[in-house]
């Protein structure tokens, strides 16, 4: 294949963590007879300050003309003390998110089991947890009618038809995929549009007789996450509810700092691990990079390219096995592994398999 891809690396840890993503997805395509070519693109805090948007309209059409976008991490805490500020960082994600119509996030939640004493949760718990959850990006109260006056304010949680049957043919395609297991996670017992959610997925089950549905409120689902990890193979859920619920299941296995996502919709798709931007720890040597090298995987993944996505992740778990860990990680007493020395292993690995 011929890649072309947009790296848009962003603030704090990520332009770190971009790098070690470039270099293993580099290293994958010359050992597979892959083209790659690079385009770097500016976006979020270090957008705001170079040309005052977030997401400018030059990122925007790299981000078209590529195949793939990888992302690494927007914020700064510049904008997160100041209330008055007019433009923020994650209006550039949001802005990307709309712009490319990336309508489907996935969201994997596996555990590695050399991690599991990390997890919050009692290992009997945890041990086996691996679910994915789908969530819409694009619409919802995020980008529904807002108001704000000094008395009142309001966001809509605004769905229609058509946004909630495209999400819902993801995750009945994903279940069929894994153990043909999907849970439509909404709260129809209060609100109309999970109501609306709830109607078009119980239409569509009958074209997937191979799916078993179940339905779940949101709070309940939220509970059962930590109480049963392993119930979930894959769910579907809109825009906020999905943003909660998967901050919720990176720190069930462990190490937010492990796990990627993809998002996938009308225009070029985008790879980015889930976690922040670490602003404390930029330019330190010591943020994990395995969430944005799977990211590669996941990228590799969705161009059909499943040998170079396994070597990523066989590759991932050996470093994990061999113990070239960053501190957060780290088992006591192990030798300390920044975030160049991990990229660099994995990247040796690869070129030596
Ligand atoms: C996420 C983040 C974003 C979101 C923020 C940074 C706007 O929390 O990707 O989950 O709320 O979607
Ligand atoms: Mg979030």
């Amino acid at each position: 294949m011929d890649f072309k891809i947009a790296v848009l690396a962003g603030d704090g840890i990520g332009p770190e963590i971009s790098k070690q993503g470039v270099d293993v997805m580099s290293a994958v395509c010359a050992k597979f007879g892959h083209k790659v070519t690079f385009k770097d693109a500016i976006c979020g805090a270090a957008a705001i300050d170079a040309v005052g948007d977030p997401f400018p309209e030059d990122t925007f059409q790299t981000c078209m003309d590529a195949d793939a976008v990888l992302f690494s991490a927007v914020g700064d805490p510049k904008f997160d003390n100041d209330p008055t500020a007019k433009v923020r960082p994650e209006q550039g994600l949001l802005a990307m998110r709309k712009k490319l119509g990336l309508f489907a996030n996935i969201r994997p939640v596996e555990t590695f089991d050399c991690l599991i004493h990390k997890s919050p949760l009692r290992e009997d718990l945890v041990k086996g947890a691996d679910f994915i959850c789908i969530r819409e990006l694009t619409g919802g109260m995020y980008f529904g009618e807002k108001y704000q006056d000094n008395d009142k304010a309001y966001d809509t949680n605004y769905y229609t038809r058509p946004e909630i049957e495209r999400i819902l043919k993801v995750g009945f395609e994903y279940a069929r995929r894994r153990s043909h297991h999907l849970t439509v996670v909404d709260k129809a017992n209060v609100l109309a549009s999970s109501r609306l959610w709830r109607k078009v997925a119980q239409e569509m089950e009958s074209s997937y007789p191979d799916v078993r549905t179940d339905y779940m409120y949101v709070d309940n689902a939220a509970m059962r996450m930590i109480q049963e990890p392993t119930f979930f193979d894959v769910m579907v859920t809109e825009n906020t509810f999905g943003d909660i619920l998967t901050d919720e299941g990176s720190c069930i296995t462990g190490s937010m700092g492990l796990l990627p996502s993809a998002s996938t919709g009308e225009h070029t798709p985008v790879f980015e691990p889930i976690h922040g931007s670490w602003p404390q720890a930029k330019g330190l040597n010591i943020a994990n990079p395995l969430a944005q090298i799977l990211s590669v995987a996941m990228l590799f993944e969705y161009f059909d390219c499943k040998e170079e996505g396994a070597l990523v992740r066989k590759a991932v778990k050996s470093s994990l096995d061999a113990n070239v860990r960053t501190p957060e990680i780290q088992v006591e007493g192990g030798a300390k592994y920044g975030t160049k020395e991990v990229g660099a292993w994995i990247v040796d690995y690869i070129k030596k398999a």
